[in-house]
């Protein structure tokens, strides 16, 4: 049976998804508390009924400080969505360790930041629903962005053990696995063929039909969702031509096989990328 969440915490409502939620919910009179890394002063001019919250997911006592403060407020809300995610392009044209901290903090850390104090918090309260925002980068990692990809899958396997652990308690975790969505996210299609973007493109929905997709998920009782299947089937062709496909969405890598006079690779030497 549906249930109507009452009051939604969004992560990451500054802009594309998480903005369009923050919309979705307040114009249905939900009540809506924003917690964004930074102030934005339009945005917090045009919902004033929103509360907003200032805290960078990454910061775990910040998050625990927040959920704590709402809880003795008795204002947990009934449903958290850990929107709030960043790609980088992390390996390209060497590994940046970086720039993948980023993406694992943010996106995976992110989530859990806010998982481990619900889950001490809810015992004594009402019910929540934990929904996370994956992708279908999960089945077909993108090399330039591992990251990423490797942020997704481990925080869909997180989720994917917590709600079998948690079911029938007061916790419901849930994750909505999506394809492209038209937003400004940070994109790796400049490094990929022409038509991989026109795929892309084709591919991509609409912030609007994605909101409507989180939106169903965390009114229905089901785990997971993926959307669209028409991506998921795409992600599985990318996927299956890895596998077939000599050098097919395998990144640019920094090392070349090393001629051997038995014709066999036997070792790596390195390539001077500043020639
Ligand atoms: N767009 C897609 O094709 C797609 C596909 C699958 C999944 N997703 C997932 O959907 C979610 C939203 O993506 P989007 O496309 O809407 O991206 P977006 O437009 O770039 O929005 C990301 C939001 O996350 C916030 N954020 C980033 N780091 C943060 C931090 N450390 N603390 C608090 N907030 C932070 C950003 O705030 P600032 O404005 O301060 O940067 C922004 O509000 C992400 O988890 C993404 O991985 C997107």
């Amino acid at each position: 049976m549906d249930q109507v969440p009452q009051h939604i915490l969004i992560t990451g409502t500054t802009s594309g998804i998480g903005r369009k939620l923050l919309e979705y919910y307040h114009a249905h009179g939900e009540r809506v508390t924003a917690v964004n890394r930074r102030v934005d002063e339009r945005l917090e001019a045009h919902y004033p009924s929103v509360q907003f919250k200032y805290v960078d997911v990454r910061d775990a006592k910040a998050v625990d400080t927040l959920l704590n403060e709402l809880t003795r407020a008795g204002d947990l809300p009934d449903l958290l969505v850990l929107n709030a995610g960043v790609n980088r392009v992390d390996n390209d044209p060497t590994l940046s360790l970086d720039e993948f901290r980023q993406a694992m903090e943010t996106n995976l850390f992110g989530a859990l930041n806010f998982v481990a104090p619900l889950i001490a918090l809810a015992a004594n309260s009402r019910p929540i629903r934990i929904l996370a925002v994956s992708s279908m980068t999960i089945y077909a990692g993108n090399p330039f962005c591992l990251g990423y990809s490797a942020s997704k899958k481990v925080l869909t396997y997180c989720f994917h053990a917590l709600a079998q652990m948690y079911a029938k308690t007061h916790l419901k975790f849930q994750w909505i696995v999506l394809g492209f969505v038209n937003t400004d996210i940070t994109s790796s299609g400049d490094k990929f063929p022409k038509v991989m973007s026109w795929v892309k493109t084709l591919f991509s929905v609409s912030e609007d039909k994605a909101i409507s997709a989180i939106v169903k998920l965390a009114r229905s009782s089901r785990c997971c969702l993926i959307y669209p299947w028409k991506t998921f089937f795409l992600f599985q062709g990318v996927r299956l031509a890895q596998l077939l496909i000599p050098g097919f969405y395998r990144g640019r890598k920094q090392l070349v096989p090393m001629p051997s006079s038995g014709g066999g690779v036997k070792g790596m030497e390195r390539v001077d990328t500043k020639r």
